[in-house]
């Protein structure tokens, strides 16, 4: 078991990539360069929050995490086991122990509705997790068990053989959560699990992940398009461009003082609640499209898109190091920003 000082999840240099195939010759003919060598900790109990626009490969590295998608180098630490060395293994010891852990890494999904099974009941859906990974809950315990999880996530239990079409986008949300705790996990990645709701359904939602991080101690890797949620639910936050972390730091850090011109225009994007209440601030409107990860830009890979950019920055990549305030960033000229970042825009 990890104590709270060391981590429960340690990503090392991941790095996935795709293969492009000629459609004639089915040739590799180059790859999309996904992860490109990412590194964090997340702790016990605690919120890392992945953010980045479209396209950065945020899904790309929570899969690799999961184990859905196997890296071409790096390590995914979980409790201090490799993930990745044991994953190789197909049957044994070794694979049992792989099947053991995966159980305790769970994800919850954007789309509820695509990720539940339409032709199951709510207590069949929960049920199988059980049937596929036999041993974490007794037969006889289930219909306790379901009535349980669903009061739990806040749903009524007498509605567990109803089926997902007759419950609303929130609820649905909800039997997603229901179904990633029953198999007990310890870390569970939420990749966009809000953004397709509704805002004040949205608040509801994010205010059960954390009651539930307090009640079950939780780690969660919250990935969100959404800066002011993320801000809401993370005690950390990462910011990934073109599959590298770009900046690192508490979330008050990254929010109060980030120091990567590319943090700073993400968060210059952030609508203001009270904009009488806030100072003026001056709005950063990147231009272009994010780089194809397919040959990313030389040097710094945020250069194309940087009204910063030196010669230096085609020249030499700048790596994830201590240069400026108290917290990690990827840039060769890190400037506090001219003017007060935003005030808190909290959901709940
Ligand atoms: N199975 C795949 N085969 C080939 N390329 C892929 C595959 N999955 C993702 N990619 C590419 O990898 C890059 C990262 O994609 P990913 O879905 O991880 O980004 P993301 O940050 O999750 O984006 P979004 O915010 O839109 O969900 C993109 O260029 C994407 O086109
Ligand atoms: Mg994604």
């Amino acid at each position: 078991m990890s104590s709270p000082a060391e981590p429960l999840l340690s990503v090392r240099d991941l790095h996935t990539s795709f293969p492009i195939h000629s459609a004639l010759l089915r040739r590799k003919v180059g790859e999309v360069h996904a992860v490109s060598g990412v590194s964090f900790d997340l702790p016990a109990g605690r919120t890392l929050g992945l953010v980045g626009e479209s396209g950065s490969g945020k899904t790309t590295l929570a899969r690799t995490v999961i184990g859905l998608e196997r890296p071409r180098s790096g390590q995914v630490l979980f409790d201090g086991r490799d993930l990745v060395t044991l994953s190789g293994r197909r049957r044994g010891a070794k694979a049992a122990e792989l099947r053991r852990i995966r159980r305790q890494i769970q994800m919850i999904f954007q789309d509820p509705y695509a990720s539940l099974n339409p032709r199951l009941t709510v207590r069949q859906i929960i049920s199988e997790a059980w049937m596929i990974n036999p041993g974490v809950v007794p037969r006889h315990r289930w219909t306790a068990e379901v009535n349980d999880l669903l009061a739990r996530v806040g749903l009524n239990p007498d509605h567990a053989d109803r089926y997902p079409h007759q419950f609303s986008g929130g609820q649905r949300q909800r039997i997603g959560i229901a179904r990633a705790l029953a198999l007990r996990p310890r870390l569970v990645i939420c990749d966009e699990a809000v953004s397709a709701l509704d805002v004040s359904v949205q608040a509801q939602v994010l205010n059960l992940l954390v009651d539930l991080q307090a009640d079950l101690g939780l780690s969660y890797l919250f990935i969100a398009h959404d800066l002011s949620v993320v801000r809401h639910i993370s005690n950390q936050v990462a910011v990934m461009y073109l599959g590298k972390l770009v900046e690192t730091g508490t979330t008050d850090q990254i929010f109060t003082a980030p120091v990567h011109p590319y943090t700073q225009a993400l968060l210059s994007a952030v609508p203001v609640t009270r904009p009488w209440a806030a100072p003026p601030r001056q709005q950063i409107i990147l231009t272009g499209d994010i780089p194809s990860p397919v040959s990313p830009p030389s040097g710094c890979r945020f250069r194309t898109r940087c009204w910063k950019a030196q010669p230096r920055c085609a020249s030499e990549e700048p790596v994830l190091a201590h240069r400026l305030g108290d917290h990690p960033s990827a840039c060769h000229f890190p400037e506090l920003p001219a003017q007060p970042q935003p005030a808190a825009v909290g959901a709940r």
